[in-house]
């Protein structure tokens, strides 16, 4: 249904309410988060560890998790599909990963040598993903770095291609149109590449060009113009940093045909993709095959870790030094432990069976709720991810997305939080992820607090 513009108005009046209440109410739950908070901002920058945990109205301190729930500092207990930003599609303390961690932790925990464990879990992601050589990072930042080093190091070429409005990390070729505001994105056809944060030199903003999802007219056209100067694309082959945006059918297929013709490598970043769409990520489910292949969150089950899986041509780029990809806790032997655990015992084929049950009561329960309720709203789900999407009309890329009320997803996010269930901060841009642990029961609860957010919207 299609809301008017009187109605949107009183709409977003009553969510002005709503949120106010609603952070009274959070602000009331959780009085020992406020004094951690105060006392942290004496020796922590924000009083945080990421500058992601800088939550409206505050951020709330964690004291444990076990299976897919969390307690926070004030004692009260949530369904988590927050999922610590996507990285606990195993759950909390799951037993196979602390069996692993504390068998492996008591024998030591770092050499920078290599130990067995890595063996195995790079045999698991080569089956998995199709690609035949990893290595490991500990951070999707580093990752995604990886690849763009890898890119340029193989092609000889300076600029890569990003899409406009995606999230790689915080390095610096990648931070260049992540979030862009309205006025600063110029044309659709050639959007600008603006700087995400200060302190990015202009040389490196202009050696990231930007390129709009699902629109291979724009892509073709920019590699066209660009003949000979791109080195690589890298992207979410689904947007995961604008709540979820699906690729349209042929869009994948139409890029790595365009890439491939213009000599342009092309690398999917899977940090948040890869184990939870489907156990070999969105490049086994869509079937499309890019050159490099980027890991992190989930992949370690827990711990810190990264993989970069590459084609045999392009990881002999590794091999030979002519990239040097290296770090000191590469394949860190608790990490690589952690991550068998989670790929050999934990994200098997009944886990992927949990998401998509799990999926299919919140889509269809927060659906209904919509329809009910006439709110401009619709669920876009894949694997053990998803979100609502606050807008009647389909949502094709970054430019529909910034479109949307921020309020939505706060008010949403708040009557979720109050109503004991965890989603990630940071409103519209983030999804949930349930885990191998949650229950129907957790997914029942989350389209209950859905239905009362509803109810009480138009209420
Ligand atoms: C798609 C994507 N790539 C890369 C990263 C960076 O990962 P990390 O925070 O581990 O550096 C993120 C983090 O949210 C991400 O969502």
């Amino acid at each position: 249904m299609t809301v008017d513009l009187e109605t949107t108005a009183g709409l977003l009046a009553r969510l002005d309410e709503l949120i106010a209440e609603q952070e009274r109410v959070f602000l009331a739950r959780q009085p020992r988060s406020r004094a951690l908070l105060e006392r942290a901002r004496r020796s922590l920058a924000g009083g945080v560890t990421s500058n992601w945990q800088i939550a409206r109205p505050q951020a709330v301190w964690i004291s444990h998790g076990r299976g897919s729930k969390i307690v926070d500092v004030d004692g009260t207990e949530y369904v988590d599909l927050h999922g610590g930003y996507g990285a606990m599609a195993v759950g909390h303390a799951h037993p196979s990963v602390v069996a692993a961690v504390s068998e492996r932790v008591a024998k030591g925990t770092h050499f920078a040598q290599p130990t067995e464990d890595a063996i195995v879990v790079a045999e698991e992601l080569s089956r998995r993903f199709g690609l035949p050589q990893w290595r490991f990072a500990n951070s999707g930042t580093e990752a995604t770095m990886d690849a763009v080093h890898l890119m340029r190091a193989i092609t000889g070429r300076p600029k890569i291609v990003k899409l406009e409005g995606a999230y790689h990390g915080h390095h610096d070729s990648v931070q260049v149109s992540v979030y862009p505001a309205a006025d600063e994105i110029g044309p659709r056809s050639r959007p600008n590449s603006v700087p995400s944060s200060a302190g990015i030199p202009t040389e490196i903003v202009e050696l990231t060009v930007i390129t709009p999802f699902n629109d291979l007219e724009v892509l073709a056209e920019i590699l066209e113009a660009e003949r000979g100067q791109v080195a690589g694309m890298l992207l979410e082959p689904v947007m995961m940093n604008a709540g979820v945006i699906l690729p349209e059918p042929g869009y994948l297929e139409g890029l790595r045909e365009l890439t491939s013709r213009h000599g342009v490598l092309l690398a999917f970043d899977e940090v948040k993709t890869g184990l939870t769409v489907g156990p070999g990520g969105a490049t086994a489910r869509f079937g499309v095959r890019p050159d490099i292949v980027c890991l992190a969150k989930s992949v370690g089950g827990g711990l810190a870790t990264a993989a970069i899986g590459g084609s045999a041509e392009v990881m002999q780029a590794i091999a030979s030094g002519r990239y040097e990809q290296v770090g000191t806790f590469n394949g860190n032997p608790l990490a690589m432990a952690a991550a068998r655990a989670a790929l050999t015992e934990v994200l098997n084929d009944d886990a992927y069976a949990r998401f998509d049950r799990l999926r299919a009561l919140m889509v269809a329960g927060c659906q209904a709720a919509i329809a009910e309720h006439e709110l401009p709203a619709h669920l876009v789900a894949i694997g053990a991810k998803g979100c609502v999407t606050f807008s009647d009309q389909p949502v094709r890329d970054f430019r529909d997305f910034l479109r949307i009320d921020d309020r939505w997803s706060h008010c949403h996010w708040l009557f979720q939080h109050n109503g004991g269930v965890f989603l990630p901060p940071w409103g519209k841009a983030e999804q949930w992820l349930v885990s191998a642990q949650h229950t129907d029961e957790d997914a029942e609860r989350f389209v209950a607090n859905f239905r009362s957010f509803a109810a009480a919207v138009r209420g």
